[in-house]
């Protein structure tokens, strides 16, 4: 069971529950091709989420954000553990289906990327682009197709003129728009936003970030919101959870996370963000060197080699993420130097 699991919030609705998620992609090298190694880009994830809330991920690049966010949708398939999809009061294990059985659910649960262009073909009109979700799932008529992506546009501030023209008249912001109509246009119950305004202005961020907020309350929408910007997370996340070369290092309420760091990697993180974005004072703490590789993680603490606080044991024991209480609910970090849990 995940260590947020529900007897850690009993009135709480979980959508989607990970236990042991990984996701290793093997390393092929010499003529033969031979599997030499694997990336361990997720490593051991255990996650509930909670239906209508917004969740932030967060962590530097590399430490497996993406891959995570795909291996919900299942759109990487070497995945183990389980991804629990819940509906109509049944868990459903994503990664125990085919593409057949996959179907039902890809309509759930949608994604929106950084790059708009990965989502819509140059080729085709905007039209063309987000009526084929519609045919997929059942939207017979072009003229009823014509109607929802007009109302999509609509939804996303568009105008709905703009389905007969091609992506490359449009802006980055107003593509990002489209990308969301398009995620929208199935009537999803949970989207992953992965860096989805990181590309653009901070100026259009901001408009789309207050377009996403506005769906997710008119369309009960669940977010994990994928981002490397921690100054984004405090004003939009219900809660964050901080990953660091696959694991979950960190996870909890989001102004608890800001005002009760617990673990040194988040601090180090936090301490990044310029002091005027955050409206406290932090020193700021360097981390050195970049993220080891995932092919050979550290052993012990995979943080260790970059930990101001590291210890001996910290070198050769890995660290549980364990449960601490807090005023603003349970916070869970991965570190020996946390002091004991409260027993439960
Ligand atoms: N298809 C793949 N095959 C092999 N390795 C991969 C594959 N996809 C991702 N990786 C590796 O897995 C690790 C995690 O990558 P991922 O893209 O999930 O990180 P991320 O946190 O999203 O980074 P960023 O912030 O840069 O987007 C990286 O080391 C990456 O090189
Ligand atoms: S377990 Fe040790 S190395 Fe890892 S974050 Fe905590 S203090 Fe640092
Ligand atoms: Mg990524």
């Amino acid at each position: 069971m995940p260590p947020n699991s529900e007897s850690a919030r009993p009135d709480a609705d979980v959508i989607l529950s990970l236990s042991d998620v990984r996701v290793h992609f093997p390393v092929k090298a010499g003529v033969f091709k031979r599997t030499v190694g694997h990336v361990k880009a997720v490593d051991g994830v255990d996650l509930d989420v909670y239906r209508g809330e917004v969740l932030g991920l967060v962590g530097e690049s590399g430490c497996g954000k993406t891959t995570l966010g795909k291996a919900i949708l299942q759109l990487v398939r070497n995945v183990t553990g389980k991804v629990l999809y819940r509906s109509d009061d049944k868990d459903t294990d994503l990664t125990g289906l085919d593409e057949r059985g996959l179907f039902p659910f890809r309509k759930r649960l949608q994604i929106v990327f950084q790059d708009p262009h990965s989502s819509l073909n140059p080729a085709f009109t905007i039209f063309g682009s987000l009526e084929d979700p519609l045919k997929r799932y059942g939207v017979k008529t072009r003229k009823e197709r014509r109607k929802i992506v007009g109302d999509l546009l609509e939804a996303v501030n568009m105008r709905p003129e703009a389905m007969d023209h091609y992506p490359h008249e449009f802006s980055g912001g107003q593509r990002q728009r489209i990308g969301i109509a398009r995620a929208l246009s199935i009537e999803p119950e949970l989207i992953v936003c992965d860096e989805a305004v990181s590309a653009l202005d901070v100026s259009i961020q901001a408009q789309v970030l207050q377009l996403l907020m506005d769906l997710k309350q008119s369309k009960n929408l669940t977010y994990i919101f994928i981002t490397h910007d921690l100054s984004v997370t405090e004003y939009l996340c219900d809660r964050i959870a901080v990953m660091y070369l696959g694991r979950i290092v960190e996870l909890c309420d989001a102004e608890e996370l800001y005002g009760n760091t617990l673990h040194p990697y988040t601090e180090a993180l936090l301490s990044a963000i310029p002091v005027a974005d955050l409206d406290r004072k932090s020193k700021r703490i360097v981390l050195e060197g970049d993220v080891p590789s995932p092919i050979n993680p550290p052993p012990g603490c995979p943080f260790h080699p970059r930990c101001r606080y590291a210890q001996d044991v910290c070198r050769t024991v890995v660290p549980e993420l364990k449960r601490y209480r807090s005023d603003r609910g349970d916070h869970f970090a991965a570190c020996h130097l946390v002091e004991a849990p409260e027993a439960d």
